[in-house]
């Protein structure tokens, strides 16, 4: 079967695809075809975010798509420096406005601190986590968003969660790639019935090069693009790959290969990436969050 039929099913029953058009910079402009174009080819799942300034293309791209809005999956991020109630409830009713839906499937705190703070700052934002999660479950329940969930949570910030919300995380979406497994979070994620998803499950295209990843691909006579989206969900993940180029996404869809234990043991060996070339600049590669 291929992958993009394939689903998870979160700790609340709803089914979630496996793989996801990514949509971090790709402009406002050009997103609406790229969604389009994703979804002609059997994509089901979009990821967006209100910091990508192109949550009304992706809607757009979606109400045009000619598929049911039920068959789709629709990801949203509430902005990583709205930390109160009252700001949170309001965003999420803006993006349903830009987007132009009824509803978003899930809706995911982008960050625990602020992104000016990532790196820089211990304060974890406990409080501020809860408000937010607070007006989100408050959404669920009022029919807007069908499921919740964080990103770039370590296990403190999550078990601050569980401890103090009767509604669990569905999903951490999490930097997961070849060369960056964070393997004790993913372990804390399955245990707790958390599902992870891996961004930039391509590091950002800064693994491309790498000669171990190119090594195994070619063994399986893949790209190692498709290596890296394999890898992410022979360990259980959501894989979000971006790009607005329909033959990438063709590609990225195109897994049907199994690699073997002894080849996910060298992959997961793989030196830690730590440098991501001129994506250095943003947060969520900074090595600490
Ligand atoms: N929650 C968070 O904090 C967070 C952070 C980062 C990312 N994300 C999510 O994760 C998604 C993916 O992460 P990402 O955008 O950082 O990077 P990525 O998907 O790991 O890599 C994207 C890069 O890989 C290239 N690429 C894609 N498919 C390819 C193929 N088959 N062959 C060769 N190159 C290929 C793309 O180039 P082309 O565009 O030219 O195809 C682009 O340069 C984002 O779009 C976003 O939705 C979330």
């Amino acid at each position: 079967m291929t992958i993009l039929a394939e689903n998870y099913q979160l700790n609340n029953g709803i089914a979630i695809p496996k793989i996801a058009l990514g949509t971090w910079l790709i402009d406002n402009d050009d997103v609406a075809d790229a969604v389009k174009n994703a979804i002609k080819l059997g994509y089901r799942h979009i990821d967006t975010a209100q910091a990508y300034g192109n949550e009304q293309g992706v809607g757009k791209g979606i109400r045009e798509s000619g598929v049911a809005r039920d068959q789709i999956f629709v990801t949203d991020k509430v902005a990583a420096e709205l930390k109160d109630y009252d700001s949170v409830a309001e965003s999420i009713d803006k993006s349903l406005a830009t987007m132009e839906l009824d509803y978003l499937d899930l809706l995911i705190i982008h960050s625990p601190q602020p992104w000016k703070e990532v790196n820089q700052s211990d304060d974890r934002y406990y409080q501020g986590n809860l408000a937010a999660w607070h007006a989100m479950s408050d959404a669920m329940k009022a029919g807007k968003v069908k499921s919740i969930g964080v990103s770039n949570f370590n296990q403190g910030d999550l078990q601050n969660i569980l401890d103090n919300s009767d509604v669990k995380p569905a999903v951490d979406q999490i930097l997961a790639h070849i060369a960056n497994t964070p393997k004790d979070l993913i372990k804390f994620c399955q245990d707790n019935d958390i599902q992870v998803e891996a961004y930039s499950p391509i590091g950002h295209g800064a693994v491309l090069d790498q000669a171990d990843v190119k090594k195994v691909a070619a063994k399986y006579r893949v790209s190692p693009a498709q290596l890296c989206l394999k890898y992410d969900l022979q360990l259980g993940m959501v894989i979000l790959p971006k790009t607005a180029n329909p033959e990438h996404m063709k590609q990225n869809a195109d897994l049907d290969f199994q690699i073997s234990d002894d080849d996910m043991k060298t992959l997961e060996n793989v030196k830690k990436l730590t440098d991501y070339g001129q994506a250095n600049m943003f947060p969520v590669y900074g090595g600490k969050l």
